[in-house]
């Protein structure tokens, strides 16, 4: 795998070891890029209050029919997420020297950085991105792994951290309550929980039709939660088609990830993704992975199985650690490792 370094970024030719094959290129001028993307957007003002019904019901159906949707009035106050993205920046921006030292390629560090989705030997092109990876939860048994440069690194990751957190498991109550199960089940099956968070870095490209931020993927996890800067790169798979979704102040973009499609028995949807890059701007993305803790047995929830409702158990149980070991190794394939953990009648 072809670290992205800094010389690379800096060339005004995307190297071969970056250039996608033909067929999978991000084909740019068929994005769809009308006004909005489609997607619902979710004010989530009165979600603690009588309107959390109404509420319930929009997140779930933005699950069922799009698997991805948007969030407003969502509770981050927007200084923690400019604090946020100020730092990630910063950190980019420090020499390579400096970024280095916290630069590791195995997937079992709990912090890395690294510019390619995949251990390098499931990697076929490497990716116009520089990734650090942090694990969040529980806070205090990784922030000393953190880097320590930029000097607020650590204040501003730790307060986002823990406000996306807190968003995660407001979400995953209504989740459950939208699917009709108790308002803890979706955190409860997963265990001890686990939080990760990508800070991506994607440098201006030379050739942005030539390579990818990010190819289409679908997260692992189980809840996404997307902070983005102003520039646009992210893409969602609708109805056959690649879809942009563009940036909007101060709004947060959630998505459904594999566990969430089974623990709901398919119900949920985990959706193809990817991230484009530009000419012009270097850009930032923040997504946050909530996910079961690796022991964790992740399994379809009872109520959601009805053999003679037409729906049939959808997979068999499996640890979280045995679905993130076949994910990693898998490296990026459109499509998914879902159906490798199918229940087999
Ligand atoms: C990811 C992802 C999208 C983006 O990191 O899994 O989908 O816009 N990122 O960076
Ligand atoms: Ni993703």
């Amino acid at each position: 795998m072809a670290l992205l370094s800094d010389v690379v970024a800096e060339s005004r030719h995307v190297p071969s070891s970056h250039i996608t094959a033909v067929v999978d290129r991000p084909d740019l001028g068929k994005v769809d890029h009308e006004s909005g993307s489609g997607i619902p957007v979710i004010d989530l003002q009165h979600l603690d209050g009588p309107g959390r019904g109404r509420l319930v019901a929009a997140i779930g159906s933005a699950c069922e029919t799009d698997g991805f949707f948007m969030v407003t009035n969502h509770g981050i106050p927007e200084a923690v997420m400019e604090g946020m993205l100020r730092v990630a920046r910063e950190f980019f921006h420090l020499p390579e020297s400096e970024r280095l030292k916290c630069c590791s390629d195995d997937p079992t560090q709990a912090t890395r950085l690294s510019t390619s989705f995949n251990v390098p030997t499931a990697d076929k092109t490497s990716n116009w991105r520089y990734v650090l990876r942090l694990h969040c939860y529980p806070l205090e048994t990784f922030v000393d792994q953190w880097p320590s440069n930029p000097p607020e690194f650590r204040q501003a990751v730790g307060t986002y951290s823990a406000e996306a957190r807190a968003l995660a498991v407001r979400l995953l109550e209504a989740i459950s309550e939208s699917l009709g199960l108790e308002r803890g089940h979706m955190v409860q099956a997963m265990g001890r929980q686990k939080q990760v968070m990508a800070v991506n870095y994607y440098p201006p490209c030379p050739q942005p039709e030539l390579t990818y931020g990010l190819p289409g993927h679908r997260d692992c996890n189980a809840i996404t939660i997307l902070l983005q800067d102003g520039v646009s790169g992210l893409q969602v798979r609708r109805d056959g088609r690649w879809v942009a979704i563009d940036p909007v102040p101060g709004v947060l973009v959630v998505n459904v990830g594999d566990q969430l499609q089974v623990l709901s028995n398919d119900r949920y949807k985990s959706v193809s993704h990817r991230a484009v890059v530009n000419g012009e701007s270097e850009r930032i993305s923040v997504p946050t992975f909530y996910c079961p803790s690796p022991d964790t047995v992740v399994a379809p929830a009872a109520a959601l199985v009805d053999d003679h409702h037409g729906h049939p158990l959808a997979y068999r149980p499996f640890t979280y650690q045995e679905y993130d070991q076949e994910y990693w190794r898998t490296g990026l394939d459109s499509a998914g490792c879902l159906h490798r953990f199918r229940h087999i009648k």
